[in-house]
């Protein structure tokens, strides 16, 4: 029996990319559902072109954050999620919506937690004058960027760094490191991913 994913984006999408295309074979799961907070999210588009129903609920024609997740809620039952994978999706879920799937939601964040919840983590790690960045899959539950670690990548910085050259290289980590996790995960293996 394989899982059914559904995977929650609000941009580009090219982490639910990633996730998708690993979802093939004698993988444990399958997507079923692309959820976008924003109709003009550029990755709805691609899981369009990947054969993988895809919508938006847009938060902005919601009165408050209660009715959206109302509404978020009513897909992921109606497409029998089992595993929600937030992926680039920019908006905070509460903690009310986050017990009703305790334990099945993952998401990845561009830093090695638990250095840099929130934003901006690119540019706070060349402010710090860190050697490495990465990033991090772990368990969502109610605090900001918290939760249980899944895996994490980690990627040099290096000299001359921007963050955009270094949220690049992040990015290509997240890539590797995300589809590995969701197998591991969907297989009912927490045991943490470590890369490279
Ligand atoms: C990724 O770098 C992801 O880690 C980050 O947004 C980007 C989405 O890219 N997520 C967050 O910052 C969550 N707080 P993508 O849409 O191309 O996957």
């Amino acid at each position: 029996m394989t899982r059914r994913v559904a995977i929650l984006i609000s941009g580009s999408g090219s982490n639910m990319a990633a996730l998708i295309d690993s979802m093939t074979g004698d993988h444990p799961a399958r997507p079923v559902l692309v959820l976008s907070s924003d109709p003009a999210a550029k990755g709805l588009q691609r899981a369009v072109g990947r054969g993988v129903p895809a919508e938006a609920v847009d938060r902005r024609a919601y009165r408050d954050r209660a009715s959206f997740e109302v509404a978020v809620d009513a897909a992921l039952r109606r497409e029998g999620a089992e595993i929600i994978c937030l992926a680039g999706f920019m908006r905070i879920l509460s903690a009310d919506f986050v017990s009703r799937w305790t334990g099945r939601i993952l998401n990845i964040h561009p830093s090695l937690l638990p250095l840099y919840r929130g934003l901006d983590t690119h540019a706070r790690a060349l402010a710090g004058g860190d050697a490495e960045a990465g990033c991090t899959v772990h368990e969502v539950t109610a605090a900001l960027d918290d939760g249980p670690i899944l895996g994490q990548a980690r990627v040099p910085v290096l000299p001359g760094d921007t963050a955009n050259a270094l949220a690049a290289r992040v990015l290509e980590a997240e890539h590797r490191l995300y589809p590995a996790v969701l197998r591991r995960f969907a297989a009912g293996d927490r045991t943490p991913v470590r890369l490279p």
